[in-house]
């Protein structure tokens, strides 16, 4: 096990933040909830605990809090913001309701030297990000303050005896000047902990308990195209080779070339058992006559089941399913124990009644991870590279009834859409790109004749995690090439459209 670094949880993006931090420093660190006992904390024998951030105020009766028999068990804290004044109030110090708080850039005045400062410049100010209201006015008995801004009396504090350190300010935050190092010289100097948690370390430990999982047992995993599936089975395969059969389910509603790529990759270049199931006249005669979002999604789904049903039974030895489900979402699952499949899987929801085991490569990873260990695998970058794309598919880019065609004008003018946005050198920056088609004609000119033919609508998005999208700010050169391309290349279309709207009010794909 490599060296752990617990972040207790006293409100989620937070403490994601934080714990992805850790990981880039090459530590490893786990979430815990704040209502963890002491005993299970230390159960995994952490080098250090950090207390995050979190929305209330100490002085909330349903603030969270944290056994204060942690003080006295001898591993090194770092108390941030909510947790650096849950510190001080439960360590007999003062945070008080001064009614000026401060938010966003902020400078910090240091008053007294830190080992948490070590790498900081030797001007005693430097930028902090804070988001706080109430602000600590004294420290507990044994503890020195270390620094100061404007509305925080006490803005870094410390008992270097008992190693417990607190920061009212947000070293996770990049406009944090030195915030990184701040977090390394806890982990390195504070705590002892070691840089363990490399690529190559997670690929090998996931490989080891693969396959004590898995034993000789044979192992299924659909494949959706994207990055999560192509990763966890690209680590099955490393741990079982042969052992592991690849279903991809070719819906008809894929963006162009995705079939062709996980056969060039998981067929010719890792030489996998991979089932290519060519189901997209079935996806369309179901699709028929249906305009309802979540019909669609229901229709997909379930035809998605029953496809993935014929070639399991065609394999019935096999006792395990590979899932793709990544940290975030155990995290918010709660649970941190063995998850259930999800409905909303990127698959379009797999069958509850097959009686499978579930292996989950993924699941104490966060995205960047995810893709480090794609590129060390050696997938190609069109895959661990891949912008997200919803289950359903084209389906629910096609605003009206889906039909083959209809597909296909949308799959080429999706195909311009990214060609061009990779072109500009844009594509990692945004979130998604795409294009829509609703299901209208609109008039045109082209030629000496009039048109009457399909819009297609761009989409293209900044985020962080889908929750909030910006719409991206495209060149216009860019939208140009984009827009005359389309008109020529795309029978049917005769207009092209930009949508503009963030989300919220808006979501990121139309239905
Ligand atoms: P919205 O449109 O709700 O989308 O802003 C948020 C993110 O989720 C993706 N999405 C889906 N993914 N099945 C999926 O696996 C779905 O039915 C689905 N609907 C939306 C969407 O592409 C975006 O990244």
């Amino acid at each position: 096990m490599p060296d752990t670094v617990l972040v207790v949880d006293f409100g989620a993006q937070y403490a994601q933040l934080i714990a992805r931090r850790i990981r880039e420093a090459r530590v490893y660190s786990e979430i815990v909830p704040h209502d963890t006992s002491l005993d299970e904390l230390l159960a995994h024998r952490p080098k250090g605990i950090v207390f995050s951030g979190g929305p209330e105020s100490v002085y909330a009766g349903w603030a969270p809090t944290f056994d204060a028999a942690v003080y006295e068990c001898g591993v090194p804290i770092l108390g941030i913001c909510y947790g650096a004044q849950l510190i001080v109030s439960q360590l007999g110090g003062e945070v008080a309701r001064t009614g000026r708080g401060e938010f966003g850039r902020t400078a910090l005045t240091r008053t007294a030297g830190s080992p948490l400062f070590a790498d900081w410049s030797s001007r005693a100010e430097s930028d902090v990000w804070m988001s706080h209201t109430d602000s600590i006015t004294k420290v507990p008995q044994g503890f020195v303050s270390t620094g100061s801004s404007r509305e925080a009396p006490v803005a870094a504090f410390e008992d270097a005896e008992r190693r417990i350190y607190g920061v009212q300010f947000h070293p996770e935050v990049v406009h944090t000047e030195r915030g990184q190092e701040l977090l390394e010289r806890f982990l390195f100097d504070i705590c002892g902990a070691l840089p363990t948690w490399t690529h190559t370390n997670i690929i090998e430990s996931s490989v080891e308990s693969i396959r004590n999982q898995v034993g000789g047992d044979r192992v299924v995993c659909a494949l959706s195209g994207g990055v999560d599936s192509a990763v966890a089975a690209a680590l099955v395969h490393k741990a079982v080779g042969d052992q592991l059969t690849c279903v991809f389910v070719d819906t008809g509603l894929m963006r162009a070339g995705e079939g062709d790529q996980v056969e060039e990759t998981f067929l010719r270049q890792f030489q996998v058992d991979l089932v290519h199931v060519k189901a997209a006249d079935r996806f369309f005669s179901v699709l028929e006559g249906v305009t309802d979002p979540e019909e669609k999604r229901k229709a997909i789904g379930e035809t998605f089941i029953r496809v993935f049903e014929e070639v399991a039974s065609a394999h019935n030895d096999a006792r395990h399913l590979v899932q793709g489900t990544l940290y975030p979402d155990v995290i918010e699952s709660g649970t941190g124990e063995a998850a259930n499949i999800k409905s909303h899987h990127n698959v379009g929801g797999l069958p509850d009644d097959i009686e499978f085991e579930l292996v989950e490569p993924l699941r104490l990873l966060f995205k960047d991870e995810v893709r480090a260990v794609g590129e060390e695998l050696g997938l190609p970058e069109e895959i661990v590279w891949r912008q997200p794309f919803p289950g359903p598919g084209l389906a629910v880019r096609i605003i009206g009834e889906v039909t083959r065609q209809r597909a296909e004008i949308l799959r080429a003018a999706d195909a311009i859409v990214l060609e061009e946005i990779r072109r500009a050198g844009l594509y990692r920056e945004l979130w998604q790109s795409f294009a829509l088609l609703p299901v209208v004609r609109t008039v045109g000119v082209m030629g000496d004749g009039r048109t009457y033919a399909y819009p297609v609508v761009v989409r293209a998005v900044t985020s962080d995690d889908a929750m909030t999208a910006d719409w991206a700010r495209l060149p216009y050169d860019l939208l140009e090439r984009m827009s005359t391309r389309i008109i020529n290349e795309v029978d049917g279309v005769n207009r092209v459209a930009l949508d503009i709207t963030s989300k919220p009010p808006g979501t990121i794909e139309w239905e």
